[in-house]
């Protein structure tokens, strides 16, 4: 008989009929005349029950019914007279497909601190936490991709391998094919790396804006989703070593219009999740944080303000408020600045334009000043920045003077410097890091538990 999965038999539907179920058992109780276990096949967070009859089984075939073991069982769905269960299978027959022994399974109770699971993330996916997170952040990834198609952007797949530093932040993973104890090297001596793999260093991409921008100064509008690499020695509860990031780009669009797009985009995954993964949410919001529906609804409720870096400056050196790190004109923002402007003065997302030069990346547009540029980056509650962006430089001149100003290798970017020779347009784009969605949208306070396996400092186990 064909299996039929729990979210499914979970609706009246099939009330009545004999059906197939299989899963990972959560709990067995009962007495000598009936038996239940809590059967969780991944599809949803709630379990379905199973009654098992004892005139009809014996205690020796339920022994190894235990908790992490995996059952494929037989029987009438029938209306579930429990609390807060809608149907129930009457079991008939059923096969243990995979025993787990009650003395080594790690999860055998409930209540796990997050840590804890994190040490043993290869088997996280297990419990109800980790379900909920990854079927929310499988619905958000397909948000993305339907709210990208719905608007006529294309789908424009970048390199992971790269030799260029679009961020000009340093930190990269190189990858190398050379021996690395004993390189072939130069007559000073230096690495060769013109007998790499690719004839060149080459690193894994810290983003896929340049090409994106080829992209979209020849398709118009075209978004990029894939894995990231910061080779970054920062261990917060907020930034991974690899981690996915969703970056659209525009042509003939200027800072406003990329505003406007930023805002939609990011309430249209909200209110997907809200709409679709309702269960997973309202778990997650028992079990972790009761204010999490709210500030999802208070998010897609609201416009986002539009505020200049100097005006949030000024806001922050006026709050009286001790932060630790001090805020001056000129300095680059905190999380901890960030979440004030957003948690305690507006009580809204924040939308922060026009930063000072020399604290962005050199592709961003100048403005008239001379000393700011076309910058935004979009500020959440509890997140700090989800989303980083801006109108970039279409003046050849101009660009070619800020790579010099910043001491970019000219040669590696000869390329990108074609999209300002032939045909240059006004453009803009952004960047969502995936995770810090996902945070948001799961009320998660650590960046390390809304992805599957988590790449930091020191680990990369599983
Ligand atoms: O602000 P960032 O560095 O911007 C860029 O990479 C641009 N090229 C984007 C663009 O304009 N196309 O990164 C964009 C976003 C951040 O706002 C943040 O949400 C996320 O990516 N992010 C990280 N997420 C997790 N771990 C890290 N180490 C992250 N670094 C950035
Ligand atoms: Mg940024």
């Amino acid at each position: 008989m064909k299996r039929i999965k729990i979210t499914e038999l979970l609706t009246p539907a099939l009330i009545g009929q004999e059906v197939t179920a299989a899963g990972w058992v959560r709990t067995r109780r009962g007495n000598k005349h009936v038996q239940f276990v809590a059967l969780n096949d991944g599809s949803t967070v709630r379990n379905l029950q199973i009654v098992f009859d004892m005139a009809k089984f014996s205690d020796e075939e339920l022994k190894s019914v235990t908790t992490g073991s995996s059952i494929r069982v037989t029987g009438i769905l029938v209306e579930s007279m429990g609390k807060g269960q809608t149907t129930e299978i009457q079991a008939n027959s059923f096969e243990l497909l995979g025993a787990a022994d009650p003395d080594t399974y790690p999860l055998q109770k409930k209540g796990h601190t997050l840590e804890f699971l994190r040490e043993i993330a290869h088997l996280r996916p297990r419990t109800n936490t980790f379900g909920a997170i990854l079927r929310v952040r499988s619905a958000l990834a397909f948000a993305v991709h339907k709210f990208f198609n719905e608007k006529g952007f294309f789908y424009l797949n970048t390199p992971l391998i790269t030799a260029s530093d679009c961020e000009g932040a340093g930190a990269m993973f190189q990858v190398t094919t050379l021996d690395i104890a004993n390189p072939p090297r130069t007559e000073d001596g230096a690495v060769d790396y013109s007998c790499d793999f690719f004839g060149k260093t080459t690193a894994l991409t810290v983003s896929g804006l340049l090409e994106g921008e080829l992209g979209a100064t020849a398709l118009g509008a075209i978004y990029t989703f894939g894995p990231t690499f910061r080779a970054e020695n920062s261990n917060t509860p907020r930034h991974l070593s690899e981690f996915w990031m969703i970056e659209p780009e525009m042509a003939f669009y200027e800072i406003e219009e990329n505003m406007e797009l930023a805002e939609e985009f990011i309430k249209y995954c909200v209110r997907y999740a809200l709409d679709n993964c309702r269960d997973d949410i309202e778990f997650l919001q028992q079990m972790y944080d009761a204010d999490l529906i709210s500030r999802l609804e208070g998010v897609l409720a609201d416009d986002f303000v539009r505020l200049t870096y100097t005006e949030g400056v000024k806001i922050l050196e006026e709050s009286g408020k001790k932060f630790e790190f001090p805020v001056y004109w000129g300095s680059d923002l905190q999380s901890e600045h960030e979440r004030y402007l957003v948690e305690e003065h507006f009580k809204r997302p924040v939308i922060m334009t026009d930063y000072p030069k020399d604290i962005k990346a050199f592709y961003m547009k100048l403005n008239d000043d001379g000393k700011t540029v076309r910058a935004m980056d979009v500020l959440f509650p509890k997140i700090g920045e989800i989303i980083g962006g801006s109108e970039r430089e279409s003046d050849h001149a101009k660009l070619l003077k800020r790579i010099e100003e910043m001491n970019i290798p000219m040669k590696d970017m000869w390329w990108y410097l074609d999209t300002r020779r032939f045909g240059t347009v006004p453009h803009s784009g952004f960047g969502l890091g995936f995770e810090r969605l996902v945070l948001f949208v799961t009320g998660m306070t650590n960046i390390r538990d809304v992805i599957p396996f988590p790449r930091t400092p020191n680990n990369a186990e599983f």
